[in-house]
């Protein structure tokens, strides 16, 4: 193995830019389909596996969609997320931050609980044996109309102590952040943390408002940032995390070629990066996958590379004690050589 991989494979992450029904492998998602009696429109995952060529956002969205069509049982949520957090902890991730997409259920008539317990069960299983923190970010689809959002909203808060968060995810383009103002601000006088896509295909101006007037904490993907010199300014002022994703970057055509991926640049700029896998069963890859193949082609170096590691305890929503407890371990593996 490569002393870069070495590294990579070694040292602990958090995993802060996940799609929990973006892990659906597909030989989970025809057993779940022969379990639930759901008609896929592909006929084997060889077929499926072709229609993963996608040319923008869009059209890995309306693949997703379908895809996610085959949970039902709290059972098949729990396994979707443990399965993933197996998978984590194989790539040494030590904390998670999984989004998950209830209006991509609710529409079809499974229940917001059934979601939302088995994914969060699947949680508490995680911490206890495998050692994986794990928390849920609900996410409002944004091509839905805002008063689906509130709807989703009300829901979500009766389940408040299963959430540490909320996100806004979805297609992107035509669909700015400020049409969910209002929402994120009741979001927000609710304690939860607030977070949203924005840059990834859309506008750096979509950035802008997810800071201002959103008020996120975070941002998901902001590739687009960089067009716009003020805001990178500010984002590097204000600390205020990337999570970056290069391989679903690659696979939507956000980025022709992963030797120009913004990655780097982000960094020489002074933004705090961080590395994800995003919707890793559709696009070729887990974090380690998304770690390995940025530092090869933009030839990273190995203090970069454990730079981009070490951000994601700092960009997390951990509790203080937690942060300094991790981060202690993280220092040691460095030292460790
Ligand atoms: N939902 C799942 N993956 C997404 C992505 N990369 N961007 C926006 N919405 C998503
Ligand atoms: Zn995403």
């Amino acid at each position: 193995m490569l002393e870069r991989d070495a590294l990579i494979a070694r040292l602990p992450k958090c995993e802060l830019h996940i799609h929990i029904e973006g892990s659906l492998e597909p030989e989970l998602m025809f057993e779940l389909a022969a379990r639930n009696g759901v008609q896929l429109p592909w006929p084997d995952v060889e077929t499926l596996r072709r229609a993963y060529a996608f040319n923008s956002l869009q059209d890995f969205l309306d693949v997703y969609y379908v895809g996610m069509s085959v949970l039902v049982t709290e059972r098949d949520f729990f396994d979707l997320a443990f399965a993933y957090l197996k998978r984590a902890r194989a790539d040494n991730v030590a904390h998670v931050e999984m989004f998950f997409d209830p209006q991509g259920h609710t529409v079809r008539g499974v229940s917001f609980a059934t979601v939302v317990n088995g994914l969060h069960a699947a949680c508490t299983k995680a911490r206890e044996e495998l050692g994986v923190g794990a928390s849920l970010i609900m996410c409002f689809l944004r091509h839905l109309e805002e008063a689906d959002a509130h709807a989703t909203l009300d829901e979500a808060l009766r389940h408040r102590d299963k959430i540490i968060g909320v996100g806004l995810d979805s297609s992107e383009r035509g669909h700015p952040p400020e049409k969910f103002a209002r929402v994120f601000r009741r979001a927000g006088d609710a304690g939860l943390n607030l977070f949203a896509h924005a840059g990834e295909e859309g506008p750096a101006d979509y950035v802008w408002q997810a800071l201002d007037v959103l008020g996120v904490k975070r941002v998901d993907h902001g590739n687009r940032a960089l067009d716009d010199d003020v805001l990178v300014a500010r984002l590097a002022r204000e600390r205020v995390p990337l999570t970056v994703c290069p391989l679903s970057n690659l696979r939507l055509k956000v980025v022709d070629d992963m030797r120009r991926h913004p990655l780097k640049r982000m960094m020489d700029k002074d933004l705090k990066v961080t590395v994800n896998s995003d919707d890793p069963a559709y696009f070729g890859g887990y974090i380690n996958d998304n770690f390995r193949a940025v530092s090869s082609a933009l030839d990273l170096s190995e203090t970069e590379i454990v730079a981009l590691a070490r951000n994601s305890f700092s960009a997390a929503m951990m509790d203080e004690d937690e942060r300094t407890t991790a981060l202690a371990r993280f220092e040691a593996v460095v030292r460790g050589g």
